[in-house]
């Protein structure tokens, strides 16, 4: 469940302790009574965070801005981004060079990407591999991007769920999340006529995956207004990271 309430208790307990005239704290025990703000702080901004973002996206507000887009790219991008947290784990993409332009809006997109791949982190075991594929569908009118992980996997029976806003699996509620990261994925990707699903990865683990229909007219992409090909070229993009970045709203950390 989404609880505001916990991490703000926290803070105030540990503020309350710092303003005690008649305690005077160990410098040590201050720094952790700083270091418990600072931490439960950011615990909230990412509950925040995550909530504005769901409550645009239930709102019909983020339609996608959708042009044609190097899906590559985008995902070389967000791995990047996330380089620093894969602890010399192994991620491997397998991209085909062949991969059509995609019409997507790649702030929305990326921030589908970037949940798939923080979790496959967060939820599977130090040093376990990580791999990231996409590929054209065998009838050709949709792209498949995967991202398979070496960790537990989801059960079948929690499978749709685990898109339910605020739904957890019992067994991963010790790292730090809000279960909101699948629910907004899943409005992303449907706003963009696509689909998201999970599924075995062969040999173990979890396979999430989502399709993104290729016909451009069909699902509405607005002229380009960068010119073709220049998209990578716009500063700040790719590295926005949130919906909430564009800014409707105020930013927030990862
Ligand atoms: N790759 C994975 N392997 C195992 N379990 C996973 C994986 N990805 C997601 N889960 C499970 O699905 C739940 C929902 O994921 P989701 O991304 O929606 O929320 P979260 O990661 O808990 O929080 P956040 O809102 O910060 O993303 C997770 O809490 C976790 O239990
Ligand atoms: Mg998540």
């Amino acid at each position: 469940s989404h609880d505001l309430r916990t991490p703000l208790a926290s803070i105030r307990a540990a503020a309350g302790s710092l303003l005690q005239d008649e305690i005077e704290w160990d410098p040590e025990t201050r720094r952790e009574f700083a270091a418990a703000i600072d931490e439960e702080a950011a615990r909230l901004n990412r509950l925040v965070g995550n909530l504005l973002d769901l409550s645009r996206v239930e709102g019909g507000a983020l339609h996608p801005r959708k042009e044609l887009y190097p899906l590559d790219a985008l995902i070389r991008a967000a791995v990047e981004r996330l380089a620093g947290h894969l602890a010399g784990r192994r991620l491997d993409i397998d991209l085909p060079p062949d991969l059509p332009p995609v019409p997507l809006d790649p702030v929305q997109i990326d921030q589908v990407l970037t949940n798939l791949l923080e979790n496959a982190i967060k939820y599977t075991p130090d040093g376990a591999p990580i791999a990231v594929m996409a590929a054209v569908d065998g009838g050709g009118d949709a792209v498949i991007v995967s991202v398979a992980d070496r960790g537990p996997g989801i059960p079948p029976a929690e499978r749709a769920q685990v898109f339910d806003k605020f739904y957890r699996l019992r067994g991963n509620a010790h790292a730090a999340g809000t279960g909101l990261g699948l629910a907004i994925a899943r409005r992303l990707v449907e706003a963009h006529g696509g689909r998201i699903w999970v599924d075995d990865h062969p040999g173990g683990g979890a396979r999430f995956n989502l399709s993104l229909p290729l016909s451009a007219e069909a699902y509405g992409m607005n002229a380009p207004a960068w010119g073709d090909g220049a998209a990578l070229d716009r500063p700040g993009v790719v590295a926005a990271g949130t919906v909430a970045a564009r800014g409707a709203g105020p930013s927030r950390d990862a």
